[in-house]
């Protein structure tokens, strides 16, 4: 039965097999601890894995599109690999070649297959919201579950509009996975003003409307990431995106085909972020982090850091595969403490974390507003973060959607244990902290990291980082 169970986990993508069996995501097999300790200065030249945002949208579109779709520089963290199989289970093809470029190939748009088991989505938040689109316009029932985190993750702000467009959902209490999405042989077109800012509900209801006729629109007040407008469009659709009185208004025409394409991931400036600040707070740094995705609507992070007085230069700018892409040439900087308004939170909603230890490394005090969707990612980040700098003897204020960090300029004191609850970006900014703090700090569990960043501890220590296993 194990051999049995393993070689179905290796045909669902699954890159680790735990004693618990193919439906438990990698997070539940045995926690890492790690450690850093304070780090000299960092050096070298890098580059992050491929955009998580992108790679799953590549897979998506790839493995639904008629002929060859090749993938250059995918994410091969866990959440994307779920994608990967999730896909399969949906009857399209997704593999790695052995030259390492990943291929997909689908039956075109309109020909998914209904699954014959569950999606489980690991701790993938937009794997599951956009596939949930993707499914809702065929007349089929699809399952979905995932990790204890994505098992807690709301999921009706998706529900709500799909449920207008004509499907219906099963769900646990608070529209909670585990899941099932009935779909509808006759969808219909919405237009939906987005009540949060966020791109995955965007991008699940213009997922939805591939497969419905006529033109579906999602208008949102703040406008988010846009990966998904330009990749359906890469792949042949006709998106329409145009500024309103009520916001930006992107709209789908319905049925048209995807075509297979060339799609070059670029680095994730997500997880640039970790370098980029641990760079920034250590003295002596000066590194280049090639090839990063520099979206104009994800880069709010480095806009910021630079307010903060942080040397950053764009080296190299261009255009890869409809995508802006650069090098970031980052040094030591002495920071100091700034506002970010509300309005800017869309363009670094996973930036928040690493932002935060940042600011407690800067002098005076950083404000951050408008952090309401923080409490419903990954974990509730925004009162990790408050929780777990305060244990590492940061001073600050939390709100409900607010957090002021009150740096005074010198190395905070760390010397804490924090539990990073299952999430990838707290387990990683706490790690960047103790690398600067006068003491080190460790997390409970380093496992998350793979969701986004695999290769995190690697890269870091051969830049001169000094991040560690806790020795039982
Ligand atoms: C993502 C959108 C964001 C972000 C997430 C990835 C995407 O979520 O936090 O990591 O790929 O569309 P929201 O749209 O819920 O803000």
């Amino acid at each position: 039965r194990p051999v049995l169970e393993k070689r179905r986990a290796r045909s669902l993508g699954i890159v680790s097999f735990c004693k618990t069996g193919i439906g438990m995501s990698k997070h539940s097999s045995t926690p890492r601890p790690l450690t850093s300790g304070t780090g000299s200065g960092l050096h070298g030249v890098v580059r992050v894995p491929g955009d998580k945002s992108v790679s799953h949208r590549a897979l998506m579109l790839g493995a639904l599109a008629l002929g060859e779709t090749e993938i250059h520089g995918l994410l091969e963290g866990e959440d994307v690999l779920r994608t990967a199989a999730a896909m399969r289970l949906l009857g399209g093809e997704t593999e790695k070649g052995a030259d390492g470029i990943w291929r997909a190939r689908g039956r075109g748009n309109g020909g998914l297959a209904e699954a014959a088991d569950v999606l489980d989505l690991g701790n993938a938040g937009t794997g599951t919201r956009l596939l949930m689109g993707l499914v809702a316009a065929y007349p089929m029932t699809t399952f979905f579950t995932g990790d204890a985190s994505l098992r807690s993750r709301p999921m009706a702000r998706v529900s709500d509009p799909l449920s207008q467009m004509g499907a219906s959902f099963v769900t646990r209490s608070k529209g909670r996975p585990p899941l099932a999405v009935i779909g509808t042989a006759s969808p219909r077109p919405i237009t939906y003003k987005l009540p949060v800012a966020s791109a995955q509900v965007k991008s699940a209801i213009l997922m939805a409307g591939l497969n419905t006729p006529g033109i579906t629109t999602v208008i949102e007040p703040e406008a988010t990431r846009d990966h998904t407008e330009l990749m359906l469009r890469g792949f042949g659709i006709e998106v329409k995106v145009e500024e309103t009185p009520e916001g930006r208004a992107s709209s789908i025409k319905g049925h048209g085909e995807l075509k297979g394409r060339k799609v070059v991931v670029p680095g994730d400036p997500s997880s640039a972020a970790f370098p980029i600040v641990a760079a920034l707070i250590l003295p002596g740094s000066d590194i280049l982090i090639e090839n990063v995705g520099l979206n104009p609507h994800r880069i709010g992070l480095i806009d910021t850091l630079i307010e903060m007085g942080a040397s950053i230069d764009v080296k190299n700018a261009r255009i890869e595969a409809g995508e802006k892409v650069g090098d970031l040439h980052v040094k030591h900087s002495h920071l100091k403490g700034v506002t970010v308004p509300a309005a800017r939170a869309p363009s670094m909603i996973d930036e928040y974390p690493i932002l935060s230890v940042a600011a407690a490394f800067a002098e005076g005090e950083t404000k951050m507003l408008g952090l309401g969707e923080l409490r419903v990612k990954e974990s509730d980040r925004l009162g990790a973060m408050a929780r777990g700098l305060a244990a590492c003897g940061v001073s600050l204020d939390e709100g409900e959607d607010w957090l002021t960090v009150k740096g005074n300029g010198k190395r905070p004191k760390g010397g804490a244990h924090i539990a990073v609850n299952l999430d990838h970006r707290p387990a990683m900014s706490f790690l960047v902290l103790g690398l600067g703090a006068q003491m080190p700090v460790s997390i409970d569990d380093g496992s998350p990291i793979d969701t986004s960043f695999p290769g995190f501890v690697e890269l870091m220590n051969g830049m001169g980082g000094t991040i560690a296993a806790v020795k039982a």
